[in-house]
């Protein structure tokens, strides 16, 4: 194992609150939030996510940053150096991270890469005289084109690669301070033009009226599971980033700030969305339909549409690829801490490497390869990564990491952990309940749903 006495730290306190949150605020943010509150009925799916935000998401949030700067290390790592209290080595809980992380980014820089394309067709004007259907047709062409999707999946991972290789405070931090802002900004520019639209007051109530009949049982698994992966738990992205930090830092209150950060930026989206869509007679879409298909046609009728379509995909190219960074991170460092590789060495190996695994996903619609992936196992290839990734890998990652911190480590680090640069010290047994009891007891029930063991909606049916 190599020894880290020149480890590099984050510059200050907000470039760690601005890294962390750009890892945070992504795709995930951007429309999978919105789609499935549409989906699951608004305002009391809101009220359920923001619930499990805060006694799931802050408490593992908050014990992946505490593993990564007790140890200074990334997870394998650190859970090696960590495992020394229970007789068992918890380093394979970092190796699904790393793992987690090669899949997640595969998939994640194609749906950037389109985002890329989007952008560019904005600023060209493309779909200016376009009708509805035949816009809607160019992303079934996209789709469709193996060549020009690993085209943008190269591009973004270009970026990706250049952003981690600058390093942590050259490169991770620098971009960091300057796209997180872009990316509010535009937000809040967004959310200023959706109130002027007749169906914000419609959207509002949607989402902040909770009515209970339209709950059901699975929607709260889903919104656990969505709390995951949009604070990018369960694969040691916030391990590999708390292990920059240093023992100032108050860790309990930067991951409320983050958290509260994170799920403003869903909510604001959401805002954004809806009215839009509302507004001019459209259902919000499931799936990657909603950004590439519905926005681009309203886009393409109303005054000043071309502008606002440039600003909102450039929203989710910064939002994509502050995440991809983390992603990258996560990765290099790993072997960086391992092995003892250069950054430079493990930035360029890994991002290659990533670029390979994500062209079967590139390809995936156009049938060039694993041609009947679909009609063998019922979902293309694309969707295959991005369901075992969020359905599978990241709750699984989380609820060991839970299970660790709560019932495996060392009780006087953990504590101690805790402790340091906080004044909230008088909430460590409530985080140690959450930890141990809450979030293990709930990602389990979400594997089982998953396995088929329980069938939540039907257990709850009376
Ligand atoms: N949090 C990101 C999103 O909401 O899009 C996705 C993500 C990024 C997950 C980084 C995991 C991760 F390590």
């Amino acid at each position: 194992m190599a020894v880290n006495q020149t480890r590099e730290q984050w510059g200050s306190k907000l470039g760690f609150i601005l890294a962390a949150t750009g890892s945070a605020v992504g795709l995930g943010n951007l429309w999978k939030f919105p789609y499935i509150t549409g989906e699951n009925g608004g305002g009391i799916f809101v009220l359920i996510y923001l619930v499990c935000i805060a006694v799931v998401g802050i408490p593992v949030f908050l014990a992946e940053v505490m593993i990564g700067r007790a140890t200074q290390s990334s997870p394998v790592v650190a859970f090696d150096k960590l495992s020394n209290a229970s007789k068992t080595n918890w380093n394979f809980v970092g190796w699904i991270g790393v793992f987690s992380g090669f899949i997640i980014l595969s998939y994640y820089s194609v749906v950037a890469g389109w985002a890329l394309n989007y952008t560019l067709m904005s600023i060209s004007h493309f779909f200016d005289t376009l009708s509805p259907d035949k816009i809607s047709q160019t992303f079934d062409v996209l789709y469709a084109s193996g060549d020009i999707n690993v085209f943008w999946h190269a591009v973004f991972m270009l970026l990706t690669v250049g952003v981690v290789y600058g390093g942590i405070k050259g490169g991770i931090e620098k971009w960091s301070r300057i796209l997180m802002p872009l990316l509010l900004g535009i937000l809040v520019v967004l959310f200023f033009y959706a109130m002027t639209l007749d169906g914000f007051g419609r959207s509002f109530k949607f989402l902040f009226y909770p009515d209970v009949s339209k709950l059901k049982p699975s929607g709260v698994l889903e919104a656990l599971g969505h709390a995951f992966f949009t604070l990018s738990l369960g694969m040691g992205a916030i391990i590999t980033y708390g292990s920059y930090l240093s023992k100032k830092e108050d860790l309990v209150k930067t991951s409320v700030i983050i958290a509260v950060l994170d799920t403003a930026v869903a909510i604001i989206a959401t805002l954004v969305l809806f009215p839009i869509i509302f507004t001019f007679g459209y259902e919000p879409q499931a799936g990657p339909g909603l950004l590439f298909k519905t926005l681009p046609i309203i886009f393409s009728q109303i005054p000043g549409g071309m502008i606002l379509s440039i600003i909102f995909f450039l929203l989710v190219v910064f939002a994509a690829l502050t995440s991809g960074m983390s992603l990258l991170e996560v990765v290099s460092a790993n072997f960086i801490d391992l092995l003892g590789w250069g950054r430079k060495k493990a930035v360029l190996i890994m991002g290659s490497i990533i670029f390979i695994i994500g062209i079967p996903s590139a390809l995936s619609g156009s049938g060039a390869i694993f041609k009947n992936w679909e009609v063998i196992y019922g979902i293309n290839f694309f969707d295959t990564v991005d369901y075992l990734a969020s359905n599978w890998l990241l709750p699984i990652g989380g609820l060991l990491i839970a299970v660790f911190t709560g019932w495996f480590m060392d009780r006087r680090v953990r504590e101690n952990e805790f402790m340091t640069g906080t004044s909230f010290g008088r909430g460590y047994k409530y985080w140690l309940f959450l930890i141990r009891f809450v979030a293990p007891v709930a990602v389990f029930i979400i594997v089982l749903q998953r396995v088929g063991f329980i069938n939540i909606d039907k257990l709850f049916s009376w």
